[in-house]
């Protein structure tokens, strides 16, 4: 059996203020009429079907999801207490998918981001859930970097490729997440880094076994966990053990130190819709290099972001480079270059309530 699991707890800070805490990017019209979780879902149900696909979020998101994705069974929301950044979400996923699909391939993927090429991703999961058959095998999707993203975590091949149904399947020999901008700048020149997507396809035994090795703290909370499921009280020990799961991230945690991991090459028309500016690569453009949504009216305005969501006319007159996004409670004005550094408003604004 094939499964999935979406991780829908982030909080897309970084679009603010469209993305609220109370209404998240993955939950938002970002590009196409669908929120990006629900293209998200309608994406893998070309491959299984609606009963193999969870979500995990927190309480908040539950209400969302439900609303969202009426057909989705409600068991099938996997609910954390607390955010814990992905290897607990992960870990938590695998237990709960490995009680209903004994022995199932999980393929992970994040909630929030685009892929075009919706026909290229079922052809490169199969392959990947193909790989991923050999229980140590951990597999990732790879995209060819375009500049020296210091967010993203970059997989170094090892140039020893084999090639299934015409797709590359490359063995990787170093995983480095969030590298600084000086270390990532020379592994895009040097050609044989690709990016991670944030896909993951593994056997839920692999990762459960990696967990073992590499994050035993994880490990030792989730067999807590699973002694429980046949308890009357399993959700609240569930939940009580959960809290005791430390902050880390399946990049940091098990991807930079495991082995073998192979990475699949792929053209998926892919982005992390990272920030505001990903609206330059994803969104059609006018003469000027504007991205305009909305009640707009721009004279002499040249690669702006503007966007009006509440009905309101936005006039800008010889403006440059700027974001400028108004919704009914705020409105942001920031250059594009701080695009990235949103969460420091959201960060004083906390600090002043
Ligand atoms: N349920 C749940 N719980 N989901 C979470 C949690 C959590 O505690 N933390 C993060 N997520 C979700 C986010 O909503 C997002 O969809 C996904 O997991 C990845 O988390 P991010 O916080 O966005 O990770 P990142 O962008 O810093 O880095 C990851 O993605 C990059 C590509 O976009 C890494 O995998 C990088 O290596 C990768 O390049
Ligand atoms: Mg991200």
């Amino acid at each position: 059996t094939i499964t999935a699991v979406i991780m829908a707890g982030g909080k897309g800070e970084r679009f603010w203020p469209k993305s609220r805490t109370h209404l998240p990017k993955q939950f938002l019209n970002i590009s196409g009429n669908k929120s990006m979780i629900q293209q998200t879902v309608e994406r893998l149900e070309a491959l299984i079907n609606i009963s193999q696909i969870f979500i995990v979020t927190n309480e908040q998101y539950a209400e969302l999801i439900r609303g969202q994705l009426p057909h989705l069974p409600v068991e099938n929301i996997i609910i954390e207490p607390i955010g814990r950044n992905t290897a607990p979400c992960i870990g938590l996923a695998s237990i709960i998918i490995e009680e209903k699909f004994p022995d199932s391939t999980m393929i992970v993927l994040p909630s929030d981001h685009i892929i075009k090429n919706e026909e290229s991703f079922i052809h490169i999961l199969k392959i990947a859930v193909d790989v991923a058959r050999d229980d140590r095998n951990l597999v990732t999707l790879g995209i060819n970097p375009t500049y020296p993203e210091t967010g993203y975590g970059y997989i170094q091949s090892m140039n020893q490729i084999q090639i299934i149904n015409e797709f590359e399947v490359h063995k990787v020999s170093r995983f480095v997440e969030k590298p600084n901008l000086e270390t990532a700048q020379a592994y895009v020149e040097s050609g044989n880094f690709f990016w991670n997507s944030g896909i993951f396809v593994w056997k839920t035994s692999t990762i459960r076994k990696y967990f073992q090795e590499l994050l035993p703290q994880v490990h030792d909370i989730l067999e807590t966990m699973k002694q429980a499921f046949d308890l009357t009280n399993r959700e609240e020990i569930i939940k009580m053990e959960f809290l005791k799961m430390p902050d880390q991230s399946i990049d940091y945690g098990i991807m930079e130190k495991a082995s073998p991991i192979y990475v699949i090459p792929c053209k998926l028309g892919w982005d992390d819709v990272g920030s505001w500016t990903a609206l330059d690569r994803i969104s059609g453009r006018d003469e000027n290099g504007n991205v305009i949504r909305g009640k707009i009216l721009n004279i002499d305005t040249k690669r702006c972001i503007i966007e009006s969501n509440n009905g309101k006319l936005i006039a800008t007159l010889g403006i440059e480079d700027l974001i400028v996004v108004d919704t009914d409670d705020v409105t942001l004005i920031c250059t594009k270059d701080k695009a990235q550094e949103i969460k420091l408003l959201l960060k004083e604004l906390r600090s002043q309530n």
